[in-house]
């Protein structure tokens, strides 16, 4: 949700802030644009649409220098516009800055700045280069620092000055920034695939933070305008595991990464001798497990599907009440939380405001706060007291995928390691870690499926309405399934615990209505193989997921997709699979743009 990248060395930077944007097309936005120093002015290119539109308008604009930043903005305030697209400038042209995140009180501030500057755009952010420039006596850093103080509200921002034609600042609050160390040039962006090409050495800038970046040197501040000296970070993700490698969407190519991934999520972290897990990052002593009566999962989307999931490991396996908390509203519902309680905030960006605020208010309660993440070095990474990455890699494509499933895997290591340390047998832990040693395969075993789910989705591609039916651990499942194919084919879906049908939606169902429906062999196959007959009485068509060797369910289907057995906790693992493929395919024949589709932002770091 809006990219920032900024460069200031030797090298030409116009190249360098392009493919810097490229690589933050992920996050979603809808206007783009540079600014660069000339050597005597900042010149700026903006245009509305893909980064390629902007590219084709710097070609014709003879833009060229050594200094730059640029952006992408998702708009929030002012339409779709180039007046609206940043970088954005003082009434003098010499200042020009990018913003990402609310600038709150802008009204106000725009009021009291109307008299004496003259604006152009309908954002909130112009009002920054406007403070910047009423509160400038020459000294850029000071004239920054000043105008943060009458700001309300959060801000990635990276401000440039034809006067200090050396000198990029930068600030955060909020949204976050990543610095990137080169050789006399350095590097600002809003995460580190942008820099990735260059430098694998970053310092990540906190809330409240301010840089004056140099091409040869870094100056941090804290919120006091102290200067701080902060770490430099080794990045190991390298920029071959960010690209396409042959698969014609990033989407594809993150659902067939997951066999992969989800090794690099337990490796390390099983210990088959005691049938347990050891997840180093909860930072909680045997005693202080112990008093945990409670666990609450809060993550948004996708991830609050994955906590689901986790919600019934968690109590399978370790006995401990588990809730599942949409952070959105577990923020405003004054929840009840006590030093008993354990929070896991669940984030593939680590980004995502909702999910920060919900943990900061759990943290302020009190409670143990601990993050599951993909992005490392992301700002609930690092604001939690302890936690586990995923170990996904790069996930590019705005549908969450190979995310989803490690981070199942790590709940339910995480569920693992409760349960032994409390009720779990040694021989449950085991099996468990057995099945466990065998998903990457059967997950491999499913995407070789890959193109008979692409004819089921041919066959359905007419179709304007889905359910997703699921019970138990499946229920989850069935709710990814639906939210893979809404957002991304723009199918009109829903998904409902086999249950409930009956009490409703059922009423919809007719030969018109396919309907996907979970039913591998556990505990609660009876019961699903009993609703799959009730929307088969319907006539809907019947798409199953069922379990490879289970014959009779061919009598119920008009399409089957077969899975391997696994443990019942594994199966949302293996799954999910065939959902992503099958959402996957439709919008690829709907001719949809299926990494980044419509309205959505791969980071939503607005509330
Ligand atoms: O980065 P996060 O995991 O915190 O993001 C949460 C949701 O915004 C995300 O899962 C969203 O639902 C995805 N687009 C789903 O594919």
């Amino acid at each position: 949700m809006c990219g920032i990248v900024g460069y200031i060395g030797k090298k030409e930077s116009l190249p360098i802030l392009l493919n810097g944007l490229r690589r933050l097309e992920y996050r979603g936005y809808d206007s783009a644009g540079v600014a660069i120093f000339n050597g005597e002015k900042i010149k700026q290119v903006k245009s509305v649409g893909k980064i390629e539109n902007l590219l084709k308008k710097t070609k014709t604009e003879n833009i060229f220098g050594a200094v730059g930043i640029a952006h992408t903005r998702w708009a929030t305030h002012g339409g779709v516009k180039e007046i609206n697209a940043h970088p954005h400038a003082d009434c003098t042209g010499k200042l020009v800055l990018v913003h990402n995140g609310i600038i709150e009180n802008y009204r106000e501030l725009k009021t009291k700045l109307s008299a004496k500057h003259k604006f152009i755009s309908e954002t909130d952010s112009e009002v920054l280069a406007h403070l910047i420039e009423e509160n400038y006596t020459g000294n850029l850093h000071e004239a920054v620092k000043k105008s943060l103080f009458q700001v309300q509200g959060t801000y990635g921002l990276v401000v440039m000055h034809v006067d200090h034609p050396e000198l990029l600042i930068a600030a955060r609050m909020g949204s976050p920034l990543v610095i990137g160390i080169g050789e006399e040039e350095n590097f600002i962006a809003s995460d580190a695939t942008p820099m990735l090409a260059y430098t694998k050495k970053v310092i990540f800038l906190e809330d409240g933070e301010m840089a004056d970046i140099t091409k040869d040197s870094v100056q941090t501040y804290n919120v006091q305008d102290n200067f701080v000296s902060k770490q430099i970070e080794e990045i190991d993700w390298d920029e071959a595991q960010a690209q396409l490698q042959g698969f014609p969407h990033f989407m594809l190519k993150e659902i067939f990464d997951q066999p992969t991934v989800f090794k690099d999520a337990i490796r390390g972290r099983t210990n088959m001798e005691e049938g347990t897990a050891h997840l180093g990052g909860l930072n909680m002593t045997a005693e202080e497990m112990k008093n945990i009566n409670r666990i609450i999962l809060i993550a948004c989307g996708t991830a609050s599907y994955a906590a689901m999931v986790g919600k019934y490991a968690f109590e399978r396996l370790s006995g401990i009440p588990t809730e599942v908390d949409v952070a959105s509203e577990f923020r405003y519902r004054d929840p009840i939380i006590d030093e008993h309680t354990l929070v896991f905030g669940i984030s593939q960006s680590g980004e995502t405001a909702d999910t920060l605020a919900a943990l900061r208010e759990a943290k302020r309660k009190g409670a143990f706060v601990r993050g599951i993440v993909n992005v490392v070095g992301s700002t609930i990474a690092r604001e939690t007291d302890g936690g586990t990455y995923i170990h996904a890699g790069p996930e590019l494509a705005v549908a969450s995928t190979k995310a989803y499933t490690n981070m199942i895997t790590v709940l339910l290591l995480y569920a693992l390691q409760f349960g032994r340390s409390r009720r779990l047998s040694l021989a449950t832990g085991q099996r468990l870690l057995n099945a466990f040693l065998e998903i990457s395969e059967k997950m491999q075993k499913i995407l070789s499926q890959n193109e008979e789910i692409k004819k089921i989705a041919e066959k359905y591609k007419n179709s304007q309405d889905f359910f997703f039916l699921g019970r138990g651990i499946n229920y989850p499942v069935a709710l990814e399934g639906s939210l893979k194919l809404k957002e991304i084919s723009y199918i009109h879906s829903e998904a409902y615990p086999g249950g409930e049908l009956k009490h409703g939606p059922l009423a919809l169902l007719s030969s018109e209505f396919p309907v996907f429906a979970i039913m591998t062999k556990n505990q609660l196959y009876e019961k699903m193989r009993s609703n799959v007959e009730e929307v088969r009485a319907r006539k809907a068509p019947v798409i199953l997921i069922a379990t490879e060797g289970d014959e009779q369910a061919k009598e119920l289907s008009d399409e089957i997709i077969y899975v391997p057995k696994t443990m019942e906790l594994l199966e949302p693992l293996l799954n999910t699979i065939p959902l992503q493929l099958f959402a996957y395919h439709m919008a690829v024949i709907l001719g949809k743009d299926v990494d980044r589709p419509r309205n959505l932002a791969k980071s939503v770091t607005v509330e």
